[in-house]
């Protein structure tokens, strides 16, 4: 057994002892090694690789075989962080697709499954705790409703839709949820739920009282450049050094300064 494997249960543990929970999004083998190194807690193969990897606008596109194929990918980095996938856009949509898709996302190497909503997902949740699959529910802003609710609109500012996101942490909670994110809400709501729920929240956009946070990746590294949202911190700015690393290679290609001797075979 690994002493440092992180589970379901460690996380809880962490949450009991008031220790912060660090959660970032991986799409590839390299990316997620990198960040096992650094002791990241959870790892979610989001289906933000949407827009983060494939060039969509929203994460609707998204399917099963993308989320697998790069579930895949980070499951070959054996991470000591808990690995969750995203459950696409309709593919929870009734318990017996949930229960088949999440089932595929666990043989990819998942160990953990993510799903938006609330009330109207519990029936899914129990079938797949009762399954024996770890779920992460998902509420507050919900990027797969974007259709429904008209773009991505922060939850909690108004009493009723407080309400709705509390209840929503209590129905997923009861519904056997290991944690939740909840992403784009009120921080005083976000901090209300964090207080009223005994699993751990994980906040994107949700205020600094959740019990952990996450980000997407390439957001916080400053590779998606075209939309920064107000939530994102960048801790670097990788799309200029890639860029830089690109325009030197082409000018010295063009000079005929690569390759030099150093790179050549006699
Ligand atoms: O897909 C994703 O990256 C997510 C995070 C924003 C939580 O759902």
């Amino acid at each position: 057994m690994n002493e440092h494997k992180m589970n379901i249960h460690t996380l809880r543990t962490m949450k009991q002892r008031g220790e912060k929970i660090t959660a970032l999004t991986a799409y590839d083998f390299f990316t997620a090694k990198i960040m096992d190194d650094v002791g990241v807690h959870l790892i979610l193969v989001g289906d933000s690789l949407g827009m983060a990897v494939l060039g969509y606008e929203n994460t609707l596109p998204v399917t099963m075989e993308d989320v697998v194929h790069h579930t895949k990918a980070v499951a070959r980095a054996k991470p000591q962080a808990l690995l969750v996938a995203d459950m696409p856009f309709m593919s929870y949509s009734t318990v017996s697709a949930a229960l088949e898709n999440a089932g595929r996302l666990i043989q990819a190497g998942a160990e953990a499954v993510k799903l938006e909503g609330g009330e109207s997902i519990v029936e899914q949740v129990r079938a797949l705790v009762g399954a024996g699959i770890p779920v992460l529910g998902h509420i507050g802003l919900l990027p797969q409703s974007i259709l429904e609710t008209g773009g991505y609109k922060i939850q909690g500012r108004t009493p009723q839709s407080a309400e709705r996101v509390q209840r929503d942490a209590a129905a997923l909670e009861q519904a056997g949820v290991f944690a939740m994110v909840i992403e784009g809400t009120a921080t005083v709501v976000a901090e209300r739920v964090t207080k009223s729920v005994a699993v751990p929240t994980i906040g994107i956009g949700a205020g600094a009282h959740c019990d952990g946070q996450i980000l997407v990746s390439n957001d916080m590294l400053g590779l998606f450049t075209w939309i920064t949202p107000k939530h994102v911190k960048r801790y670097a700015n990788l799309a200029e050094e890639m860029r830089k690393a690109f325009a030197a290679y082409k000018s010295e290609v063009e000079s005929g300064k690569f390759p030099g001797a150093g790179q050549s075979f006699n």
